[in-house]
């Protein structure tokens, strides 16, 4: 086959993919050639328009390293992470809505007693965490890992601060036998995604800014269902509608609670004003395999 048009070009390589053995592969790929020929044919981009497409992407991908990941920031800040999150996570009824994980998760936090605190003496508001886990539409799940992670202060992870040689605002512990879990930390700040590379440049482009409202991530796992992957967003906070990663659900976002100084409800004495929060997580069970699934 020779002489291709613009409109033929697109059943040629389709055609080329045509002995792909893995039909997910070849499906795919496909799919990919017609919308991304579609695409091309729809905005008709300039010889240059097309080489800074390259230029970008390639910038995207020498700014990553073991560290940084650009090109999931890309894919967060152009929608298409919550979209695959979307897609992947169809809840049943009481089971926690899920949002982005971001790439502040530390995989081996250091794991605390249920009831620590994990401030690990940064400053800030005090703030008292308590909750518990269920299955959705089901009882507690006692045992359940739960794996917490947010900003300071200031708006900065842990792993964002060269001056900390400890972890700090991240901690894994165990939900006691009723699922119940509680933590003791300080209040997290809104704070702006890495904007200092490719993905920055477009949002200045585009005349977005980079800020995600403040919240507290959660990482909630126990066997036989699904790992929950999410966030709890402070009510009020300013960004909530226009979070630069599209990760904000109504039904993610809390008020943190306004105490004078006094007594937190697990004893702890607080001469300062202190904030609490309560979330009630569900987890999705997994699908039972068939060899193991009851007969009818
Ligand atoms: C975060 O919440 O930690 C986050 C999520 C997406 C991009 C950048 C940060
Ligand atoms: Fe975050």
């Amino acid at each position: 086959m020779r002489d291709f048009d613009e409109h033929s070009i697109t059943r040629a390589v389709i055609e080329r993919f045509a002995e792909t053995p893995d039909p997910r592969l070849k499906r795919l790929l496909t799919s990919l050639v017609t919308h991304l020929h579609d695409f091309v044919r729809d905005v008709e981009p300039s010889f240059a328009e097309w080489t800074a497409a390259i230029e970008f992407l390639t910038r995207t991908g020498k700014i990553c390293d073991g560290n940084r990941q650009e090109f999931i920031l890309l894919s967060d800040t152009l929608g298409v992470s919550m979209l695959v999150d979307a897609i992947c996570h169809r809840l049943p009824e009481g089971a926690t809505e899920t949002t982005v994980l971001g790439p502040f998760h530390v995989a081996a936090a250091p794991e605390v007693e249920n009831g620590a605190d994990v401030s690990g003496g940064l400053p800030g508001e005090p703030l008292y965490v308590e909750g518990t886990v269920s299955a959705a539409r089901g009882g507690p799940l006692g045992g359940a890992m739960v794996d917490i992670w947010h900003s300071d202060r200031d708006g900065f992870y842990d792993v964002q601060r060269s001056d900390l040689d400890h972890h700090a605002l991240r901690a894994r512990l165990r939900a006691d036998a009723d699922g119940r879990f509680r933590f003791r930390t300080i209040m997290p700040a809104a704070y702006p995604i890495p904007h200092d590379g490719p993905v920055g440049a477009m949002l200045v482009a585009t005349r977005r800014h980079p800020w995600r409202p403040a919240h507290v991530h959660f990482m909630i796992a126990h066997p036989g269902y699904e790992t929950l992957v999410t966030h709890v967003f402070v009510s009020g906070d300013p960004y909530l509608d226009s979070d630069a990663v599209f990760g904000v659900k109504n039904s993610l976002i809390r008020d943190y609670t306004q105490h004078a100084p006094g007594t937190m409800p697990d004893g702890t004495p607080v001469a300062v004003p202190w904030r609490q929060l309560r979330y009630d997580f569900g987890l999705k069970p997994l699908p039972v395999p068939a060899e193991e699934a009851p007969h009818a």
